[in-house]
């Protein structure tokens, strides 16, 4: 049977969806808008189970998934979506030991992505410009645990980048075109680099560069994502999607001499 432990983190869900998550710390008390609880009366407790507040409302009890950590980041800028971010793991075959740098870290919801699957032995590389971004981001990633796997970088790119033979880039930053050559000095023979883009002439601009710059096999996407009602007699599509996010376009970095 799986149990909570002290340093945990645990996440209290509505039957809404809404979703609060924090760390288990001894003698501590949780306040939600609709209550507070103990979190001694959450420790050494089985994950899965309803729990209420002094107030007596009613949350599922549930360790957080990747999932839930992602559409939980705390976010001053657009944020990748989950949709997005797990087609982007695997094109960039992030995983154990991977060395992945990004730009620009934004709210860090790709971050804390990257950061969860590079596991112990592996580093993320995170750039941006703004200060008060890579400050949320540090907020974000120090509350889900996973500070410790990446290296943050307030620098704009266009100013260099340290690192070197990284096996993975992904841009998330306007006109990614313009720092085609300093992620060619930086990602490793082969490796592949990543962007998403709003519009569709963003990406023609890019497309239009990439050759030039030493990238090759390119690839345009866009994912689409339709939830349904869980409702089993009356199963039908929900009212309303996310119709678009961006265009996922992916290269890989070819060798010259
Ligand atoms: C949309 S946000 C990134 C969101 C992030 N991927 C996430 O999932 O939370 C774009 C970020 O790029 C940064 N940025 C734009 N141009 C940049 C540059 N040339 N160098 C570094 N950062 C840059 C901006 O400051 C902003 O924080």
């Amino acid at each position: 049977m799986r149990i909570a432990e002290v340093g945990d983190l645990a996440m209290l869900q509505l039957p809404n969806n809404k979703q609060t998550i924090f760390k288990l710390e001894a003698d501590r008390e949780y306040q939600t808008h609709k209550g507070s609880i103990f979190h001694n009366d959450l420790i050494g407790s089985p994950w899965g189970r309803d729990v209420e507040t002094h107030l007596g409302t009613s949350y599922v009890f549930l360790p957080p998934t990747l999932h839930d950590l992602v559409r939980n980041t705390r976010r001053i800028s657009q944020i990748i979506f989950p949709k997005d971010i797990g087609y982007i793991l695997l094109r960039l075959s992030i995983g154990p030991g991977t060395r992945v740098l990004e730009a620009g870290t934004g709210s860090g919801a790709l971050t804390t992505a990257f950061a969860w699957m590079v596991g112990e032995h592996g580093k993320v590389y995170s750039y941006d410009r703004r200060e008060d971004m890579q400050d949320l981001s540090k907020q974000n990633l120090e509350r889900v645990g996973l500070m410790d796997r990446v290296e943050f970088t307030l620098q704009d790119i266009a100013d260099g980048i340290a690192e070197k033979d990284v096996d993975a880039v992904f841009l998330d930053l306007p006109r990614p075109e313009l720092y085609l050559s300093q992620i060619h000095e930086v990602l490793a023979n082969g490796g592949v680099l990543g962007t998403i883009l709003p519009t569709t002439n963003q990406v023609s601009a890019f497309l239009r560069k990439i050759e030039e710059e030493h990238f090759d096999s390119a690839d345009v996407a866009e994912i689409l994502l339709r939830f349904y009602k869980p409702v089993a007699e009356r199963l039908r599509p929900t009212d309303r999607m996310i119709a678009h996010t961006g265009y996922l376009v992916f290269a890989r970095r070819m060798h010259t001499k």
